[in-house]
């Protein structure tokens, strides 16, 4: 039996997981680290831990499953999107990663708007300057860490620096590329234009490759530390949302996917490099070579119903809490739930917007605040799904759902009514890291493409339809979309 690896290095943990040749997960090693904010609205990691993480997820994955290192036909990586990682000549670290969520750049996406023209930003990019992507990070050590700036002779990724350890190769794929904000999406690498608006030397980035294309060999000093075969292909992967599109079965336009987790994801595949005119959704490159995809990004999904729960019903299970709101009627009676917990990025990107719930009267219990909560989650997604329609992707046939918060069919009947779209469940639980593993199996020849990768081993089962309550929720959701730029003022003052 052959097998590949499927790493992800994420904010939270780097894990390995081992699939089959039938697709079957046959084991997954984990490695937990954490991310330090040593200031308000900073984010930042060192890498060595990601490597560290990497090294144990491996070992671990393939003495639990016991599987030799010979027997790993290749490897494809995945990780956390956007984060800087500066390097001088030699390859040392400079500073910790700035990460995705690192929010101190407001005032350099400023910088960068004004240095290329907002709108030829968004021309080229896809995306407007947000205080998540890597440009911006790149702007801010210019401006304030001269020294480390002058030493600068690599930039990469987070999952690019394992690369870099597991190859002695820099290099990124083009998914996790567009996510800098220094790519031309339509010609699929970085934009000379935008890097010599931004003074960022074009020599400090790496070669860009397709999700599936190989990027080296594992080395022989990294094969001693991790147990792997010296010589085993390394893919170029994909930025984890993009590897969780090809995970769940995203890979092609009509087909979306769905992510309830902490933040909520709405992705859809698209055959053309196609943006929000202002940006409010994130267009990037598909994992699958000639695709590309849009995006909407919410902050707080299920952390929401996390936050209410830990707040107004601290003990009770999730399942008990949604059952009983599952016997008040659609609409929550008239009350309102706004997600905006902490922040928004799409429709709004505003990192002052807050939640509220409107509309309270007497009749309410915490049987209507959960539905509420349920439904204004689903608004905030189908605003984003709203403009990605805007923008000229298809209304989408099928969207697959995964991340905790599917786990509930109320909450499902609820995306299925308010997106108007089926909601499909599918057979594999690990997302991007199984989706870097298809990549690698596309890499390693058993399968010739992305999309007969997918569609022999993801299973997508059908799991809610729009019902008799569509018509209501588009009416509850017209008076939803009132509601932020009423309050906004209020957010913005306190
Ligand atoms: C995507 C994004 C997150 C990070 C961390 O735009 O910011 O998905 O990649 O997981």
């Amino acid at each position: 039996m052959a097998y590949v690896l499927g790493i992800d290095v994420s904010t939270t943990a780097t894990k390995a997981v081992l699939v089959d040749e039938r697709g079957a997960v046959r084991g997954i090693g984990v490695s937990e680290y954490d991310f330090v904010s040593p200031r308000p609205l900073w984010s930042e990691q060192e890498p060595r831990l990601w490597w560290d993480g990497a090294q144990a997820a491996i070992r671990s994955v393939l003495a639990s499953a016991g599987v030799r290192g010979e027997d790993v036909a290749a490897i494809g990586l995945t990780g956390q999107m956007h984060g800087a990682v500066l390097l001088d000549a030699a390859g040392d670290v400079l500073r910790p990663a700035i990460l995705w969520n690192d929010q101190r750049t407001s005032v350099e996406c400023e910088v960068i708007r004004r240095a290329v023209g907002p709108e030829r930003l968004v021309e080229i990019t896809g995306n407007d300057a947000l205080t998540g992507f890597t440009a911006p990070k790149l702007v801010w050590v210019r401006d304030h860490e001269p020294d480390v700036w002058r030493q600068i002779a690599h930039v990469l990724l987070p999952k690019d620096y394992v690369r870099l350890r597991l190859t002695g190769d820099y290099a990124v794929d083009v998914a996790d590329g567009a996510g800098t904000l220094l790519f031309d999406l339509a010609a699929r690498t970085w934009s000379q234009e935008v890097l010599a608006a931004l003074e960022i030397d074009p020599e400090w980035l790496p070669p860009t490759f397709e999700g599936p294309a190989i990027t080296g060999p594992v080395s022989g000093q990294a094969a001693d530390a991790t147990g792997l075969r010296a010589g085993t292909p390394v893919v170029a992967g994909g930025g984890d949302q993009a590897a969780n599109g090809v995970g769940v079965g995203a890979v092609a336009a009509g087909t979306m996917a769905l992510s309830l987790g902490t933040s909520g994801v709405v992705f859809a595949p698209t055959d053309r490099p196609i943006f929000d005119p202002f940006g409010r959704v994130h267009a990037f490159c598909h994992a699958v070579p000639g695709r590309w995809h849009l995006m909407s990004v919410m902050l707080s999904a299920a952390g929401s119903l996390r936050w209410f729960r830990d707040t107004l019903a601290p003990g009770v299970e999730f399942a008990d809490l949604v059952a009983a709101a599952a016997s008040v009627p659609a609409g929550s009676q008239g009350l309102l739930f706004l997600p905006y917990l902490s922040g928004e990025r799409s429709p709004h990107p505003d990192p002052l917007a807050r939640g509220a719930f409107v509309g309270l009267t007497l009749a309410h219990d915490r049987r209507h605040l959960t539905r509420a909560v349920l439904e204004g989650v689903a608004f905030g997604l189908r605003d984003g799904l709203d403009l990605m329609v805007a923008a000229g992707m298809p209304a989408p046939d099928q969207i697959r759902a995964s991340g905790g918060g599917t786990a509930s069919p109320l909450w499902r009947q609820i995306l299925a009514d308010v997106l108007d779209a089926e909601i499909a469940t599918v057979n594999t639980t690990e997302g991007a890291a199984y989706g870097a593993g298809l990549l690698a199996a596309v890499g390693a020849g058993w399968y010739p493409d992305v999309e007969s990768a997918a569609g022999a081993l993801v299973v997508a089962t059908p799991s809610a339809r729009p019902g008799p309550d569509v018509a209501l929720y588009a009416e509850a959701h017209d008076l939803y979309r009132g509601l932020y730029p009423a309050l906004v003022p209020y957010f913005h003052r306190t």
